[in-house]
């Protein structure tokens, strides 16, 4: 994320980036169209190579082509040409070690015509299942020298980096285990654990309005902030991927809250960094994630709330049930939301819950922070006093990203009668560019070795214990008015009650 070295050729070391599931989705989608941005801006090292294995059978021509006409026209054909000279594909299964001869002979044939040395990027783009086998394989291979090669004064170091996505495990025990895995092959700096949320313009615009204005950090804590809801609801269903969300490790409160959500809920409430380096940074984080306080299990059902949709509809189409997606167990009791009422037991946020929710099929698709403030100690305008609303900040993280400031004004005309009314920034009107998916900032972070906006070991392992007690009730207590929310609403009813017991309300506007 450090800008000063983004544009500095001598930040970015020749490198060769190895593509495991370089058929699926993920690579053509992101990865590929992010590598090619950083490329053509000059934002990438000045030579480099992709491998892609997988175990389509592919040739390098042929995947290349493949790439180019899925990207419907968003390349230049020209430059697409020049670019793709540097993508190579290896038909082969990367879990199987009797395929890694041929592999490892590849990615240094490849590193040697290139002249790019042992610096190698690997991506994990495979299912969880597989993270396992291939650390094991990369491991065995030799392949990861980092450190351990002698290299005379003045000599740079070989490095060999790995990418991997969530889920990093699915419970506090297995995300112990896939560290342990990881760090019998890399050190904990080579290991970049991506969370494409941290990637987002907005959530990292948080580090910004935060620690380079003098004006909203006095105000950011719990002598002026009632509480923070963090919401990532979407209108999409599962998609096709019923079987994986089906699965133990499916659900909102894995594939959202304990991950992308508690993300968020970091870069909001750590205290600033001693300075804006990846280390200081997760030092903050991780006393964070050490301070969120475990819910006890007899609390759940008072702190938690589990929602499946139900058939509905949304923009006016009709949206079938969760129950019925293909891959889904007719009687399943997976949550496709989940909200959850969260204490950081700290000085600064001493008795200040901070909501976390997020469902599927649900009336919107937005992903946005609302600090609610305090009421004002005395209230001088009595008879607007029903009408005074809390002060709140809104950052919208997606879409209409930006950050509003929203507070009571006077309405024009005789007398004090008040209204809300909104100070607004919107990010593609000030900046006139779209805010971009991530992928191309977080790569660029992992080219140049910049860990900031990855996630620790600490980080993970921390976070799954917040949730865990939720989930063993869960487990424990099957719920039978499930599906409990139509497609296309704002989630389950049980999820405004939890609110309302607490006098509050969702910002579902
Ligand atoms: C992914 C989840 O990590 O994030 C998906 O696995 C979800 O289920 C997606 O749809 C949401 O991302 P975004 O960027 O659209 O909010």
């Amino acid at each position: 994320m450090s800008p000063t070295t983004l544009n500095d050729p001598n930040a970015y070391s020749n490198c060769l980036i190895v593509i495991f599931g370089a058929s699926g989705d993920l690579t053509k989608r992101k990865l590929i169209p992010a590598l090619y941005s950083l490329w053509e801006s000059g934002q990438a090292p000045k030579s480099f190579a992709i491998l892609g294995v997988s175990r389509t059978e592919f040739t390098s021509e042929s995947y290349r082509d493949k790439l180019f006409e899925f990207s419907k026209g968003s390349y230049d054909p020209e430059k697409w040409k020049e670019f793709s000279q540097c993508i190579y594909y290896h038909p082969g299964d990367p879990t199987a070690t009797g395929s890694w001869k041929d592999i490892s002979s590849t990615i240094c044939d490849i590193s040697e015509k290139h002249d790019l040395g042992q610096n190698r990027m690997f991506y994990l783009s495979v299912g969880p299942q597989f993270f396992e086998p291939i650390i094991n394989n990369i491991g065995s291979s030799g392949l990861v020298t980092e450190g351990r090669r002698y290299c005379s004064i003045g000599e740079e170091r070989p490095w060999q980096r790995i990418v991997i996505e969530k889920p990093f495990g699915s419970d506090p025990a297995s995300a112990i285990k896939l560290n342990n895995t990881l760090a019998a092959v890399f050190d904990e700096d080579s290991i970049y654990r991506i969370d494409h949320y941290l990637g987002k313009e907005l959530v990292q615009n948080l580090l910004v309005v935060r620690f380079a204005n003098s004006i909203f950090e006095p105000l950011w804590n719990s002598n002026y902030i009632d509480h923070v809801q963090i919401t990532a609801s979407e209108t999409v269903g599962v998609e096709g991927r019923g079987a994986y969300y089906d699965s133990p490790a499916g659900g909102a409160m894995r594939d959202m809250v304990q991950s992308h959500l508690m993300q968020v809920l970091s870069f909001m409430a750590m205290e600033p960094p001693v300075r804006m380096d990846a280390a200081d940074i997760r030092t903050e984080k991780n006393k964070i994630f050490k301070a969120l306080r475990v819910p006890k299990y007899e609390d759940v059902p008072k702190i938690a709330v589990r929602g499946q949709y139900g058939g509905g509809q949304i923009s006016g189409k009709p949206v079938m049930g969760y129950r019925d997606e293909k891959g889904v167990a007719p009687e399943s009791q997976t949550d496709t939301y989940a909200a959850m009422q969260v204490y950081v037991d700290t000085w600064r946020w001493g008795g200040v819950p901070f909501y976390l929710r997020s469902g599927k099929a649900m009336a919107e698709k937005k992903t946005e922070i609302v600090i609610y403030f305090k009421p004002t100690p005395h209230l001088l305008l009595k008879e607007e006093a029903k009408k005074q609303k809390p002060n709140q900040i809104i950052i919208n993280v997606h879409p209409n990203e930006g950050i509003r400031l929203r507070f009571e004004g006077k309405v024009p005309g005789l007398g004090l009668k008040i209204k809300d009314v909104v100070m607004d920034f919107d990010y593609i009107k000030q900046w006139d560019v779209e805010p971009s998916d991530g992928y191309a900032i977080l790569l660029n972070d992992v080219l140049r070795g910049d860990q900031m906006l990855f996630k620790h070991r600490d980080e993970i392992e921390i976070s799954w214990n917040a949730v865990q007690p939720v989930l063993d009730y869960w487990a424990d207590n099957p719920q039978d008015d499930l599906p409990n929310y139509n497609a296309g609403t704002w989630g389950p009813s049980s999820a405004d009650i939890m609110m309302a017991r607490d006098n509050r309300y969702w910002h579902n506007y």
